[in-house]
């Protein structure tokens, strides 16, 4: 049946188990994966900009055995002329077996699911979520930490409208003795409705806060984030807010020896460069973990389908 990730909270613990496994059985054994999706077609639809998303799909897909076609901005596509998210997913399923898109409108990925008959990713939709990212996440915090349970999770920087941000949070959610701790300056916090039907339906603790070097002594992952300068509505604010958080080894000096630092990158000014060979530093881990997170997502999902 075919089947779409739009939002992480499609997958259940035991899926997102699955997919940790799959993904570390891609690392241990590559040439076993290396032409499962032979004939297969990705199409990767990026209406916005990427660097990670777009290419570790496509680098996944290749390491699968398969091809991918797409292109990389609304300006080269026909949304130029106007054809709207529907009619674009109707197209491509004419041509290949499974989509990613990247799309600056908040459900977005949402339609395109439902009038596509090949299964979408949602490779993030405006401010909303980006679950993919949080697969990632989700690997780069097994492999770190060893599992999910009783973690104090610091999320810093735009928690308003950095969408990885909301993934990570409904996915961390669903494990026990989480607590998060939000640390962000006044207008940049959480959405309501994040905290609403996710941190308070739940009982999840957390605190937020705006000064980082208070709360990383606690801290057991430091989730850094850019200040997401394309969804402001004025560069006045954005300039005001950019430089609100920059992680530095003066600042590391107060946290745990084993703190996991991460970041969906890219990075601007978050994270000083110096922080880079830090053991702690663990972003370009989570770039490796995203591309066989991707591996394992697309080999489940075209399973799913009956295409392979
Ligand atoms: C993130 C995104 O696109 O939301 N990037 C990514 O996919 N790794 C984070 C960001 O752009 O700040």
């Amino acid at each position: 049946m075919k089947r779409s990730l739009i939002d992480i909270l499609d997958l259940s613990v035991a899926e997102l188990d699955e997919l940790i496994a799959s993904a570390c059985d891609i690392i241990d054994n590559p040439a076993k994966y290396a032409h499962v999706c032979a004939g297969k077609k990705l199409a990767t639809l990026f209406f916005e900009p990427s660097t990670r998303t777009r290419l570790s799909f496509e680098a996944a897909m290749y390491e699968l055995g398969g091809n991918v076609l797409g292109f990389a901005g609304a300006q080269s596509s026909s949304a130029a002329k106007g054809e709207s998210v529907a009619d674009t997913a109707k197209t491509v399923s004419c041509y290949a077996d499974i989509i990613a898109m990247r799309h600056p409108k908040e459900g977005a990925a949402l339609v395109a699911a439902n009038n596509a008959s090949i299964p979408v990713i949602n490779a993030g939709d405006g401010g909303h979520c980006h679950p993919t990212q949080t697969l990632a996440d989700l690997l780069t915090i097994y492999r770190e930490k060893g599992g999910f349970d009783n973690l104090t999770i610091g999320l810093c920087g735009d928690l308003k409208f950095g969408r990885t941000v909301h993934s990570l949070i409904g996915a961390m959610s669903r494990y026990k003795g989480i607590r998060f701790v939000l640390i962000s300056p006044a207008e940049l916090r959480v959405p309501d409705y994040v905290k609403e039907d996710v941190l308070d339906k739940k009982g999840i603790p957390y605190e937020e806060v705006t000064d980082l070097e208070t709360a990383i002594p606690e801290l057991d992952i430091l989730y850094m984030t850019r200040v997401q300068r394309e969804r402001f509505f004025n560069e006045e604010d954005y300039l005001r807010l950019k430089d609100s958080y920059i992680l530095d080894l003066k600042k590391l000096t107060h946290a745990k020896n084993d703190l996991c630092v991460m970041h969906p990158l890219p990075r601007v000014n978050e994270i000083s460069v110096a922080v880079d060979n830090d053991p702690r530093a663990c972003y370009f881990k989570q770039v490796l973990n995203g591309k066989y997170m991707r591996m394992a997502l697309i080999l489940k999902l075209l399973k799913e389908a009956g295409t392979i």
